[in-house]
């Protein structure tokens, strides 16, 4: 499953650019809004960060079909190639879903919170679809299992629709969602740094390395192969 970051900081976009495998970054109005400031400069800056091959997901403003569609083209023509736009799940973004797909453009149906919805998304051409798994799991609903039976449903038609699950709050959720065969999921900063940290990990490095120093003292093992080959 393809991870991608769910963030607009700067700070944590070029940390997790350079260390993690994320495919892209994406962002919402929420999100953007945190930023504040020039937000048509930090989207730039988003891009120069992650570079012209990794996607980023951008988010419209605008309600009406015709005016998704003018967002849209802009929103691509300021960030180039891999540009995914996000077009929330309304019967107006239904419309200017089916009209860009077949122009080509790249939609992330967002705002989905029914297996329903995700399947009309699809029909009508959609790249990704994103379902809010806490989101329903704030409102009783099993997330992960609505994730599960739009993978099923995907996995039926043989869409080209990929499920890229969002609105993380733990771990478990993420694994959860891989298990489903998702395509992709994005995730905040915090839990993206919870998928790799682990206390044990950290006492076992710390054990190699006071054992190591007990044995043989400050040398590397490198500086002993090359000693070794002279
Ligand atoms: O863009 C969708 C996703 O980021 C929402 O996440 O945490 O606000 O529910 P959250």
């Amino acid at each position: 499953m393809k991870l991608i970051l769910d963030t607009a900081n700067l700070n944590d976009i070029k940390y997790f650019n350079e260390y993690y495998p994320i495919v892209g970054v994406t962002t919402n109005p929420t999100i953007l809004s945190k930023e504040g400031g020039d937000i048509v400069a930090h989207l730039k800056e988003i891009r120069n960060i992650i570079g012209p091959d990794k996607e980023l997901h951008v988010q419209v403003t605008e309600t009406k079909c015709e005016d998704m569609i003018a967002e849209a083209e802009a929103i691509v023509g300021l960030l180039g190639k891999n540009t995914f736009v996000k077009i929330p799940a309304t019967d107006e973004g239904i419309k200017a879903t089916k009209y860009l797909s077949a122009k080509g453009y790249g939609i992330t149906m967002t705002a989905i919170l029914s297996a329903a919805q995700a399947m009309i998304a699809s029909n009508a051409g959609a790249a990704y679809v994103a379902p809010y798994v806490s989101r329903l799991e704030n409102i009783c609903d099993d997330g992960v299992a609505i994730v599960a039976e739009i993978q099923a449903i995907f996995d039926a038609s043989g869409t080209s629709t990929e499920v890229l699950a969002a609105s993380f709050k733990t771990v478990r959720q993420v694994l959860g969602v891989a298990m489903t065969g998702a395509g992709a999921s994005t995730v905040g900063s915090e839990v993206m740094y919870k998928l790799l940290a682990h206390p044990t990990t950290d006492t076992s490095i710390a054990g190699f390395a006071s054992d190591w120093k007990k044995a043989f003292g400050d040398v590397t093992l490198k500086s002993l192969i090359e000693k070794a080959g002279k």
